[in-house]
This record gives structure tokens, C-alpha cells and sequence, in this order.
């Protein structure tokens, strides 16, 4: 990058009050004065400083969807040497997953390097929804369905009310579409274990309003402007 360009982006002055600074020898890189217009330096080995002040860049934060496989954690670094969710991303950048999904669950799971958007998404008082597609033993009837509808207790926990609705059932299982504003380990899971439903297969589809749409398994992507504006509205 040039110089007078990474003075910019570090919030230094415009690019043509950078080359006058350069000009005027008041920048250095590394132990050196330049003053040649146009010096490249590497963003991520030099020091850049300015009349002795160091300057970093401002980077923007980056914003990962991935369509998780199964036989994945769903965290930075595992103490078993599994594969994580941060190793089927390509960057540089320390992102890590915004909560977790079961390493036997699929489907979407973001990742940031953005604390703040984190928490606001974690906070159990912004009652962000999720939604799972979620393949259980049998078929719940109307009595099973209004339990979850109701809301359990869980030890001494309760588990919000939730919506679930049938979307196809089969023999000897049925697809179910369950949406959950919280995020206890294993809850869905654990929500139909209790009417005697089992998960077979969980995958989920959308947090708040990002929505996994027809991402692949095992693939990821960037999210978009309106994601991230999304995203950057929580408050
Ligand atoms: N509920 C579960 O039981 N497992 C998940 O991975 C997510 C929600």
C-alpha cells in the first residue's frame, strides 16, 4: 500500500495533506524519514509514524456466514484437535463464531472479529430469534407441540415459549420448524427430548434476519451491505 494511502486509512489526513507531511519530512517508517511519494509499505510488517506518533490502520470489521458441516466445532481452538469453524474460513483476521452451534448440528453460524455486534446478538435481552429445521422421532401431536408452545422448565431454568409448527411427516419421523429467542446448550434438543421426540437432525436456517438462504455445506461467504447495516442497527 502506498503511503500517503495507509496515512489515510489509519485517520492520519486527507491523501494530499499526507504527501505534503511526507514532503516535509515529517513521516517515518520503521527508523527511516521518507519522503518519496509513493513509498509502498507492507500494512502488516511496517511502522508507520508521524511526527513520532505511531499510526494504526482503521479497519473495518469483517462479517462471515458459513453453512456449517457436521463433525465441526464451533469454536476457535479445540483442546481435541478437532476442526473448527474458524479453520474453514480464509483470513488473516482473528474472527471467531458468534455462539455455538452442537458439533452434530448444520446450518448457518457467523462469525466476526466485531465484539460489540457479538454481544448485542449474545445478550439474552435482545431476544434475537433463531430458527432450526429440525428432523425428530415420530410426529408430536397438538398436546406434545403446545408444551413447547407453553415454555419448559429445565431444572431450575425455563425455556421461553417457542414457535414450532410441522412442515412434513413421514413414518417414522416429521421435519419440524422451531424458532427459539435463546440459546441454552442443547436446547432444542433438550425441548424435545422432554415430549419424548428425539432430534435426529438439526440444522439451522436464520439468526435474526440474516437468513442462510442456499449457501452449501461446508461453505462460506461474506455477508452483504444490508446484513452488516442489519447487523450495526441492533441496539
Ligand atoms: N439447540 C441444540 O440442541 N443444538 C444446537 O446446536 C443449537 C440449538
Amino acid at each position: 500500500m502506498r503511503l500517503q494511502k495507509y496515512m489515510a486509512h489509519a485517520g492520519a489526513a486527507s491523501r494530499r495533506k499526507s504527501e505534503e507531511m511526507i514532503l516535509e519530512g515529517r513521516v517515518k517508517v520503521n527508523n527511516n524519514i521518507v519522503t518519496e511519494l509513493g513509498f509502498k509499505v507492507d500494512e502488516y510488517k511496517d511502522r508507520v509514524y508521524l511526527d513520532g506518533r505511531r499510526l494504526t490502520l482503521v479497519k473495518d470489521s469483517i462479517y462471515v456466514m458459513l453453512n456449517k458441516p457436521l463433525g465441526i466445532v464451533s469454536t476457535v481452538s479445540d483442546e481435541k484437535d478437532r476442526k473448527t469453524v474458524v479453520d474453514l474460513i480464509e483470513t488473516d483476521r482473528r474472527i471467531y463464531p458468534v455462539g455455538r452451534l452442537d458439533i452434530d448440528t448444520t446450518g448457518l453460524i457467523l462469525l466476526t472479529d466485531d465484539g460489540d455486534i457479538t454481544n448485542k446478538l449474545m445478550h439474552p435481552s435482545k431476544e434475537i430469534k433463531k430458527t432450526y429445521i429440525a428432523t425428530v422421532d415420530g410426529t408430536p401431536n397438538k398436546r406434545e407441540l403446545q408444551i413447547l408452545r407453553n415454555g419448559i422448565k429445565v431444572g431450575r431454568e425455563t425455556f421461553a415459549p417457542a414457535e414450532v409448527s410441522i412442515l412434513k411427516n413421514f413414518e417414522n419421523d416429521s421435519i419440524i420448524k422451531v424458532t427459539i429467542h435463546e440459546g441454552r446448550n442443547h436446547q432444542v434438543k433438550i425441548m424435545f427430548d422432554r415430549i419424548n421426540h428425539p432430534v435426529k437432525k438439526l440444522k439451522r436456517i436464520s439468526v435474526g434476519e440474516i437468513e442462510l438462504g442456499g449457501l452449501e455445506i461446508g461453505n462460506y461467504r461474506f455477508l452483504n451491505k444490508e446484513e452488516v447495516k442489519y447487523l450495526k442497527s441492533l441496539k
